[in-house]
């Protein structure tokens, strides 16, 4: 059904006739008590074709949509799940890349709340900060990826609480339409929708709000995509920001009825109006004629009018909050210029502030641009002067001295100057004479894009040396381990498979669960450290070191602490949890002291949006959790002081997870947490980069940088739970797997300031991931990724020892006669390398 057919069939709808068409999927019935219909049968609309969906008020549809055609859905109410009960999972929309139109349909409730579909989550977090990483890791609702949507007047779109992602290929919203986070009100959700993957142009006329305007919870508006998107609304509270990733977003409200009607504008305002409300990345574009009401931070472009000349306004007609421009090494300002009167303008409600600091959080001495353009038909006079920018002031951070970089045009001399106002700043665009002044130098070079230097490696060579990892590892002076699974295997029998395996190839273990909160305090002060034991006897009979692993974290903790790792189930005092925590952390690392070289001290405390890092660079979030929450800060301190005090000789260990590579925000985070601690005094040795990743998307360059930037703080860095997915397990996909086993395992081998690198599991099918992450395959059979960790260990060893072909003593004659590495025999030789039988050898 198309637009124009619409008003015919929705007079049939409203007049309570059902629709008995081919084409019609009508589950839509009198609902009013809330005994929900789920309707799941599969539907498939080919191209050409129109399907209209007409869904009940509470009803739950999990229907596996297929086709290119058109599907309208008619929305009865207010609870039409979108996928299962309290969003558990999502329906399979990936065979559908056609339209979907959104209507109310006011059949049964012409009252409801609202008319729309609330999205499932299928319980995965998001994070707007990684939106693409969150995106491509399947953290966010994707049903409508390939789908060109369209909402018309009257209809919504919710979600389920959490921190939610929804992400539409293409959106139109008509005016009257509404896109909310959580359907009901409270403090905490937080909902992204990620719009313009299929890179074509928009409107959003509808409304942006959260539900009742309640700005505590978060709405957010993620662009990406080559495409532009046009906001005209004018009353928008985008309270979780809106985030410009590529192409552009053109705030085209009508500026001047927000500033009378004391309007949000386009974005509207963020509740907490010091941060920052909008981000404009490298590769985006924010513009547009209208009006901009939170603090905006750009490392894109600046562009003022809709595809010519126009005024761009950062300012909150709102709340009167002073709202300021944060410009970046890679910002550029395009400024049009027709005549003295027609111009772009950017103006400013609050400083202009530079951060030295680029998008990756390298810091640069490049400055902000200005680009000067000429309208076609421009014709200026000698002395035409243009204010193209005004704010209330400038600023920087650190106090780092700045001046904008000019971009001329290639006609006139231009004086262009950045002057003082009185009540704030001013730049100003003079024709000095009508003459080329030559000023043109070109645009400033493209920023270096990333590169991943590979060393090159031979696995059918690497094959053919069967020497364990072990063998190695002692050469090294660094310990090459596997996390333990308790239950998978008799770690008390050296010679069941799996531990013989283990004793024979590596030098750490970990126990992947067993010495964790709920594992050795499953009651309080009753201690049960009998799994952790007898991998510690292991350890001791075959000389591996022990990591423990963890003391303090937000999972995986007793029940009688919290009921889901973030509350304060038992209405706790700081001092009680002070308490509880100081008794786990004593009695656990004491009772391991001397036998548990190294500890996770803390496990994955940082939240993962560290977007607060872009504006102070010093800053990091943490997590939500019972000790962060119940306690404060300060916990951390405490639990690093209380595990010295328990075993001194233990190293200790901040371990996180997304904290691999430099350019990621958590990755700066995770910096600057162990910097405040060591300057605090707080004994702690280093941290532990967990990478668990995925094969392909590894940059060991910016790996191995972030590693090495730790031993400037006195730190270790280690490598605590590595596994690498792969999406499928064709020699191909174990290929890439193994390369970056082999040049993650490099790093490790070469900078000096890592001592272990553990991998998460000892085989794919006893992995916590599905994705076959680790170095053997579940008969125990060394996969290709065994070989790449090989292959950096052995190449590592021949560049530490001078020696390139180490067979290992038992594999060659011992009734040879025996040299040193001078050529002088030997008899009775003790430990290290020889020649025997031409061949060097290790004893
Ligand atoms: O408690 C039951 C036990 O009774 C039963 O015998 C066993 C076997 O089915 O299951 C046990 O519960 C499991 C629990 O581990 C403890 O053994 C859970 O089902 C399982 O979901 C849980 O998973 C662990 C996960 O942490 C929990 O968050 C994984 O094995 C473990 O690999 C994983 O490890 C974490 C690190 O500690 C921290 N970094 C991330 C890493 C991966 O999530």
């Amino acid at each position: 059904m198309n637009k124009k057919a619409l008003s015919l069939v929705a007079a049939t709808l409203f007049s309570g006739v059902a629709v008995a068409a081919d084409n019609t999927v009508d589950f839509c019935k009198n609902n009013t008590a809330n005994d929900y219909v789920t309707y799941s049968n599969a539907i498939s609309v080919a191209e050409g074709k129109i399907t209209d969906v007409l869904t009940s008020r509470y009803s739950y549809w999990t229907s596996k949509v297929s086709g290119k055609g058109t599907i309208n859905i008619y929305s009865g109410g207010e609870r039409c799940f979108f996928g299962t009960a309290k969003g558990a999972t999502w329906p399979d929309w990936t065979q559908f890349s056609g339209e979907v139109h959104l209507y109310p349909l006011k059949k049964f409730v012409s009252n409801a709340g609202f008319y729309g579909l609330i999205w499932a989550h299928g319980g995965k977090t998001f994070n707007p900060e990684e939106a693409e990483k969150s995106a491509s890791e399947g953290k966010m609702n994707s049903c409508f990826a390939k789908s060109k949507m369209t909402m018309h007047d009257g209809s919504t779109l919710a979600t389920e609480s959490g921190n939610r992602g929804l992400r539409i290929g293409h959106l139109d919203m008509e005016a009257g339409s509404r896109l909310m986070g959580y359907y009901k009100k409270s403090n905490t959700p937080k909902t992204y929708y990620m719009v313009g993957a299929d890179n074509t142009d928009a409107t959003i006329a509808g409304r942006i709000a959260p539900v009742e305007d309640n700005v505590m919870e978060e709405i957010g508006f993620i662009k990406e995509g080559t495409g532009t998107y046009r906001i005209t609304g004018n009353t928008n509270i985008i309270c979780g920001g809106l985030r410009v990733l590529a192409g552009k977003v053109l705030a085209n409200n009508d500026a001047a009825k927000a500033k009378s009607g004391k309007m949000s504008g386009a974005t509207g305002f963020i509740p907490d109006q010091t941060k920052v409300g909008v981000y404009v990345m490298q590769a985006g574009t924010i513009g547009g004629t209208g009006s901009i009401g939170s603090i905006t931070d750009v490392y894109g472009s600046i562009e003022p009018g809709d595809n010519g000349i126009g005024t761009l306004i950062f300012q909150d007609f709102a709340k009167s909050t002073k709202t300021g421009l944060h410009v970046r090494p890679t910002t550029k300002v395009n400024i049009e210029i027709g005549s003295e009167t027609e111009y772009d303008k950017v103006i400013v409600d609050g400083p202009v502030e530079y951060y030295n600091i680029g998008q990756d959080f390298v810091p640069s001495t490049r400055m902000p641009q200005i680009v000067l353009t000429l309208a076609e038909g421009a014709s200026l006079k000698e002395g035409d002067s243009f204010t193209i920018l005004t704010a209330t002031g400038r600023q920087s951070y650190n106090n780092v001295e700045w001046h904008w970089d000019i971009k001329y045009p290639d006609a006139y001399t231009w004086e262009v100057k950045e002057e003082s106002t009185g009540t704030g700043i001013k730049v100003v665009a003079t024709v000095t004479s009508l003459k080329y002044g030559n000023q043109n130098d070109g645009n400033q070079d493209d920023v270096d894009t990333d590169t991943d230097e590979r060393e090159e490696w031979d696995l059918n060579a690497e094959k053919t040396n069967t020497t364990a990892l072990r063998y190695f590892q002692r050469y090294l002076k660094k310990y090459v381990g596997v996390a333990v699974r308790g239950w998978a295997m008799d770690i008390s029998n050296d010679n069941d498979w799996q531990p013989s395996k283990i004793k024979k190839e590596f030098n750490a273990v970990v126990a992947e669960n067993e010495m964790k909160f709920d594992a050795v305090e499953p009651s309080q002060n009753q201690f049960n450290f009998g799994d952790g034991d007898k991998l510690v006897a292991f350890a001791q009979r075959n000389s591996c070191r022990v990591r423990g692993h963890c003391l303090v974290w937000h999972n995986q903790v007793a029940g009688w602490v919290t009921d889901n790792g973030q509350k304060n189930s038992f209405n706790r005092s700081r001092a009680e949890l002070l308490s509880i925590l100081k008794n786990h952390i004593m009695k656990v690392v004491g009772h391991w002291k001397g036998k548990v070289a190294e500890w996770d001290v803390c496990n994955e405390i940082l939240d993962d949006n560290q977007s607060i890092i872009r504006s102070n660079p010093n800053a990091y979030a943490l997590r939500p959790s019972v000790w962060a929450t119940g306690i404060g800060e300060d916990f951390i301190d405490s639990a690093f002081v209380w595990a010295h005090q328990a075993d001194p000789d233990a190293v200790l260990i901040l371990n996180d997870y997304d904290v691999e590579f430099l350019g990621q925000a958590k990755t700066e985070a995770l910096h600057n947490l162990a910097k405040r601690l060591k300057a605090s005094g707080i004994p702690i040795n280093g941290v532990g980069l967990q990478c668990h990743l995925d094969a392909g998307h590894v940059n060991v360059s910016k790996l191995k940088a972030n590693m090495e930037r730790y031993a400037d703080i006195g730190m270790v860095c280690n490598i605590t739970e590595l596994d690498l997915g792969v999406d499928n397990t064709s020699a191909e996909q174990l290929k890439i797997q193994a390369d970056d086993y082999y040049a993650i395992t490099r790093a490790a081998m070469t900078v000096d300031n890592c001592t272990t690198m553990m991998i998460w599991g000892l085989k794919d099918n006893d992995s916590w991931r599905s994705s076959n992450p680790l170095i053997y395959d579940a008969g125990l059979a060394a996969k290709p990724a065994y070989w790449g960790v090989h292959a950096a260990l052995s190449k590592t060893h021949a560049e530490i020892t001078g020696i390139d072909d180490v067979e290992a003593e038992s594999r060659v004659s011992s009734s040879s006669a025996m040299y040193d590495l001078k050529g002088r025999k030997i008899i009775n030789p003790s430990k290290g390398m020889y020649i025997r039988d031409g061949k060097v050898v290790v004893k």
